[in-house]
């Protein structure tokens, strides 16, 4: 998948947790039961975009927060977690994001700096059907990219991706469990201006009989359920499953990445670009975000109103229960086999720089990649220097693993 979370999650993940790798016929073993990014891991491995399908068990995931009804701006990034600290408590924070985020204009700055892989914005809440909106200035340039997207944990994806070469459209994709097919691609102009210097507004509206994509309230796409019927199958190969809205910026242009990754982003990133020059990253801008949360498809197994748990292995929409458990670890060596496990650490405040994980090993290994342990407490620009060494780092225990 020409994607951030193949690239930057899976470079973060894979130096997390040692080599264990996982997929659907590999599973992970009890001990690191969850399967991040192909790796297997405990602790942030379970969160968010931990899959259950490759995981040891359904249940070694932690559940995943049910949508809620929100607007978000930034005034400042008080509601974010670096990733590898956050426990599962969606209620008290919202986003968890890596790299190297910063608000600007009361709007989100998702930067890349030199060298680096750049930055994700993940809403901790998920989505099971509803409409996401955002006002968004996408980066520019060859072999950078943009993301406005909903994901998965079993790699349904529903896509908004501005290539930077190409400022007068952006892209719409959908994929269902992460089967690669790129003829789903289609571009969508944008009416005035371009997606750089001008605010649009981009809408995903995503209902279990069709999902449309809108930009300033028009129509761009429409996939119908029923176009995705797959008769061999007898599945309908549409986004189905609860997905989390990830904001991001990320390169395709790099030398690492595959001859048709990089010809699709448009050429390899050019470090020494005019925006490099004056800003020191390339940027795109997000604010104005709202989740309208619509109600579970009919026939739903509801018996709370915490979380979605999956309870088949089929990751089809008909297997998704909505739950009344918790989807809060203790502390970032538990997993979704016992969420108690461990001692039970209260989460540090985005900037209080209390380091709530100083002996875990996730969190300390993790330290070599785009984010930092204590992250949470350091500047943007002491993320930059450590990021820009260090970036390359993960890149290289990524591409390792393939
Ligand atoms: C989640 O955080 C909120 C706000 O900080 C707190 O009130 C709530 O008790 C927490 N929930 C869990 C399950 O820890
Ligand atoms: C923020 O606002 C100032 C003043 O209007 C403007 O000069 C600057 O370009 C804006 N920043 C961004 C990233 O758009
Ligand atoms: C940008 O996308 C539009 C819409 O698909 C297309 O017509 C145009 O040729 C593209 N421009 C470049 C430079 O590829
Ligand atoms: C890709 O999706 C299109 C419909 O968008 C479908 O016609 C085609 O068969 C699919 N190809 C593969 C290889 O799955
Ligand atoms: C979609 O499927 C339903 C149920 O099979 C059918 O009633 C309906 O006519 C189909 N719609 C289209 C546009 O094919
Ligand atoms: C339909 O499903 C079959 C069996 O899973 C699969 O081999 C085939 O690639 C699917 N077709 C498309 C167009 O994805
Ligand atoms: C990178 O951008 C700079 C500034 O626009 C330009 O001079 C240089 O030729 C570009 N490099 C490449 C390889 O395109
Ligand atoms: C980015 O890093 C490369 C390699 O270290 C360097 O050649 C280039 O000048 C840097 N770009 C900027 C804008 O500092
Ligand atoms: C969100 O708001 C819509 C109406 O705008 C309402 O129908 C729905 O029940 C709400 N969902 C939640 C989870 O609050
Ligand atoms: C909820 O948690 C209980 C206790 O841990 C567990 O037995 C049960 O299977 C969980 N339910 C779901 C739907 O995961
Ligand atoms: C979870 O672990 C704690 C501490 O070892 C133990 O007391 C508790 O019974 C375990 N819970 C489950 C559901 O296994």
């Amino acid at each position: 998948m020409r994607h951030v979370s193949a690239l930057f999650l899976a470079s973060l993940a894979a130096i997390a947790s040692a080599s264990t790798t996982c997929s659907a016929d590999s599973k992970c073993p009890e001990s690191a039961p969850c399967c991040y990014s192909g790796v297997c891991g405990v602790g942030s491995s379970c969160l968010g975009s931990c899959d259950p399908l490759m995981s040891y068990s359904l249940d070694s995931c932690t559940p995943e927060a049910i949508c809620k009804n929100q607007t978000y701006s930034f005034s400042n990034l008080d509601d974010s977690v670096a990733w590898d600290q956050y426990l599962g408590n969606a209620s008290q924070y919202e986003w968890s994001w890596s790299g190297y985020p910063k608000v600007e204009n009361s709007s989100l700055m998702l930067t890349m700096p030199n060298q680096t892989t750049g930055s994700l914005m993940t809403l901790n809440h998920y989505i099971w059907y509803g409409k996401v909106s955002a006002k968004i200035k996408s980066s520019r340039g060859g072999g950078v990219i943009t993301g406005f997207i909903l994901m998965s944990d079993v790699k349904d994806e529903i896509d908004f991706e501005f290539v930077g070469y190409n400022l007068s459209s952006v892209q719409t994709d959908f994929y269902f469990q992460g089967v690669e097919n790129y003829t789903n691609e289609v571009n969508a102009a944008v009416s005035t201006g371009n997606t750089y210097d001008t605010w649009h507004t981009y809408t995903i509206d995503w209902s279990p009989e069709r999902l449309e994509w809108l930009v300033d309230g028009t129509v761009m796409r429409t996939l119908t359920k029923n176009s995705t019927y797959n008769a061999t199958s007898g599945i309908y190969m549409y986004p189905q499953t609860p997905s989390r809205l990830q904001m991001s910026l990320w390169p395709s242009g790099l030398s690492t990445e595959s001859t048709g990754t990089i010809e699709w982003g448009g050429g390899l990133v050019n470090w020494t670009s005019a925006d490099m020059e004056k800003y020191g990253y390339y940027y795109a801008l997000f604010k104005d975000i709202t989740v309208e949360c619509y109600n579970p498809p009919e026939g739903t197994t509801i018996k709370g109103d915490v979380s979605y748990v999956y309870t088949s292995d089929t990751g089809l929409s008909d297997q998704i229960l909505v739950s009344g458990n918790s989807t809060v670890l203790y502390n970032l060596e538990d997993t979704g086999l016992n969420m108690t496990a461990g001692k039970q650490e209260t989460a540090s405040s985005s900037s209080s720089g209390s380091s709530e994980s100083s002996g875990s090993s996730t969190s300390t290994s993790f330290s070599a990649g785009t984010t930092t342990s204590g992250a949470a407490s350091s500047s943007y620009s002491d993320r930059v220097m450590q990021g820009s060494v260090l970036a390359a780092v993960g890149a290289a225990f990524f591409f390792s693993l393939f």
